[in-house]
């Protein structure tokens, strides 16, 4: 990896030769140990709780209110599925959410009769967190039962103010549920005190873990009424695993634990995240020196998700061209049509970044 310039952990991390290491070494741990041979079981059931116990520290929750999925939709859809839905109730969701997350919504309609609608984000996203909370209470109805949004939107990059909206949801008896994919391994985070109802994530963005592994926190006040719509094996076995179907790759969760491992060794998750903040805000005012490029928000950014269009050029086109002949991978979004780079503690290449889109601002 070492020969490109990386500018899409939003999408997908980068994984660290020990991680893969770890995922080729546990493999074989089973093969040694016999598959499904008692001894493998066992260690098998170490390495959830170990993982589980990893990944509550990180959101600063009890470890057994995490659910291991293996990504941020899945976590997404046993929330958004797990409420007791009848026909005539309603779903808010913002307009800034992602489309995997928009279909389930829109599923749901279909299967139980029900509503949703989006209160309008993207042109606040600039915007104090009192707008914000004043835009969600406008689009209240009666009818509504659950919100869903995004702690960090994939499309601008903006932070929603959680504990406040956890707040609003709570005072009318609403489920809040969150889609952690962008903030996860970027903001520091206690679950506990923003009192969310649901919150799911994925191992392989910002944590630089495996593909195939994610979690999903789910707030113990809920895990009565919470309904799993999959239903398994491994969630059989304690009420909190409810939402656990059946087997997944086991190699991966040690490897996940190498990760996580491996990003603190770049400092604290406080410090990383202030170091993702400076940099992505030294990308922002540097993009907004060239004329022709215009970013998607107007205020320096608090994650590293960097959104910028540049005038009469397309973004795909710019990020294809940034792949082939710069090596820079920075992909473009759909809503709004614009070029989005993910900047992590780990990014040196800004100026590099900036140089080949001068020159490529500078074709005819
Ligand atoms: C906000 C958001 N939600 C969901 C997803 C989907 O993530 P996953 O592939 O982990 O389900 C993404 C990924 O791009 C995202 O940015």
């Amino acid at each position: 990896m070492s020969s490109f310039t990386y500018f899409n952990y939003g999408g997908q991390g980068v994984l660290h030769p020990s991680v893969l290491e770890t995922i080729k070494a546990n493999y074989e741990r089973i093969e040694q140990l016999g598959a499904y041979s008692n001894a493998a079981n066992a260690w098998i059931e170490e390495e959830k709780e170990a993982t589980r116990s990893v990944l509550a520290e990180l959101l600063q929750v009890k470890t057994e209110t995490i659910t291991l999925t293996q990504n941020t939709t899945d976590g997404c859809n046993i929330a958004l599925w797990s409420y007791p839905w009848q026909p005539g109730d309603h779903l808010l969701l913002s307009d800034c959410e992602h489309p995997g997350i928009v279909a389930i919504a829109q599923t749901l309609v279909k299967r139980f009769g029900i509503s949703f609608s989006f209160f309008p984000l993207f042109n606040d996203r600039d915007s104090k967190d009192e707008r914000v909370l004043e835009v969600i209470y406008s689009h209240l109805t009666p009818q509504t039962k659950m919100i869903m949004v995004s702690h960090i939107c994939w499309n601008t990059g903006q932070i929603l103010p959680l504990h406040q909206i956890a707040c609003l949801c709570h005072d009318r008896g609403l489920w809040l549920a969150v889609d952690g994919a962008q903030s996860v391994g970027v903001l520091p985070l206690n679950l506990t005190e923003l009192g969310v109802d649901f919150y799911a994530f994925t191992g392989h963005k910002w944590l630089n873990g495996p593909l195939g592994l994610g979690g999903l926190y789910v707030n113990p006040d809920r895990l009565d009424q919470a309904l799993p719509a999959f239903v398994g094996w491994r969630g059989l076995k304690k009420k909190q695993l409810k939402f656990e179907v059946a087997s997944i790759a086991y190699p991966l969760l040690g490897a996940l634990r190498t990760a996580i491992a491996i990003e603190s060794t770049w400092g604290n998750i406080t410090e990383r995240y202030q170091t993702i903040v400076t940099k992505a805000s030294d990308l922002w005012t540097k993009l907004n020196q060239l004329s022709i490029i215009k970013t998607v928000c107007f205020q320096p950014p608090r994650s590293g998700l960097v959104s910028f269009q540049i005038a009469d050029r397309s973004a795909d086109k710019v990020s294809l061209l940034l792949e082939e002949e710069y090596q820079i991978y920075l992909r473009s979004i759909p809503h709004p049509s614009a070029l989005r780079a993910s900047v992590s503690y780990k990014t040196t290449e800004i100026d590099y970044l900036i140089h080949s889109l001068k020159e490529i601002c500078n074709r005819t």
